[in-house]
């Protein structure tokens, strides 16, 4: 029996420091695991016919932790890409980010870039990173860049809804479907506010570094059950 697939998902990648914790690990080593689960989840989703998934990798809040951490977060997309960019390639799957990658170093920038350009024309699966993001700036930004045209002449129109979406990072997407949020915290952490607006929600006690593919399905499955009336009634 087929399900009905959702075409976009958001994850909030959290409890790497948990995971770790509970091993007498250091944290890195939770978000090492974790970067390593990035991998059998994109390649599950893509296999199960998702769009676009996008997964929270590091937020505009996230400069609060110290800065080891912060430094070894930072390296993590490159490892992530010289690890998993052949498969990556080989199973049609196109890299893209959101979020301001200027604080990223310009090494992981670099890396990151050159993926983007490698991929552009794979049509499977897009895996959106992101990075440095955070759901007020990227509103707040939209506001910033309408006024711009606005003053500019280019546009003359009041703001509508789907204008907005339009100045948003995530425009060219189709809407999430659905958001998962490991590790059990029943938060948003400032991940995509307005696109949110009508996702399902699925969290899970499991620690990102154990989210399974077959947990990943479960939570697909979960959303394939789940009535979505939009505000509106059921059909039949
Ligand atoms: C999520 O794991 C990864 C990032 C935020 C980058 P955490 O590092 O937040 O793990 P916990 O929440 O401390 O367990
Ligand atoms: C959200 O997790 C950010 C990412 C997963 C990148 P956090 O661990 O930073 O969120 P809080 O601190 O629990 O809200
Ligand atoms: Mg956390």
């Amino acid at each position: 029996m087929s399900i009905k697939v959702p075409e976009h998902i958001a994850i909030i990648m959290d409890g790497n420091g948990r995971w770790a914790k509970e091993r007498n690990l250091p944290r890195s080593a939770g978000h090492y695991q974790g970067t390593d689960n990035v991998r059998n989840i994109a390649i599950k989703a893509n296999e199960m016919g998702v769009k676009v998934l996008t997964l929270y990798a590091f937020s505009t809040e996230n400069w609060k932790r110290p800065i080891e951490e912060v430094n070894y977060l930072m390296g993590l997309p490159a490892i992530f890409i010289n690890k998993f960019l052949k498969e990556l390639m080989e199973k049609g799957i196109k890299i893209e980010s959101i979020g301001d990658l200027s604080a990223f170093p310009d090494s992981t920038r670099k890396v990151l870039l050159e993926a983007m350009e490698k991929t552009k024309n794979n049509n499977n699966m897009t895996l959106v990173f992101a990075m440095n993001y955070g759901g007020r700036k990227d509103i707040v930004d939209g506001i910033n860049r309408y006024l711009e045209d606005y003053t500019s002449g280019k546009v003359t129109e009041k703001m509508t809804e789907e204008m907005f979406n339009g100045y948003l990072s995530t425009a060219k997407y189709p809407e999430i479907d659905l958001m998962i949020r490991t590790s059990l915290d029943y938060r948003l952490s400032n991940f995509l506010l307005w696109q949110l607006s009508y996702a399902e929600l699925y969290f899970t006690a499991t620690h990102w570094p154990d989210f399974t593919p077959e947990e990943f399905e479960k939570a697909v499955t979960d959303f394939a059950s789940r009535s979505r009336r939009f505000g509106g009634l059921n059909e039949n």
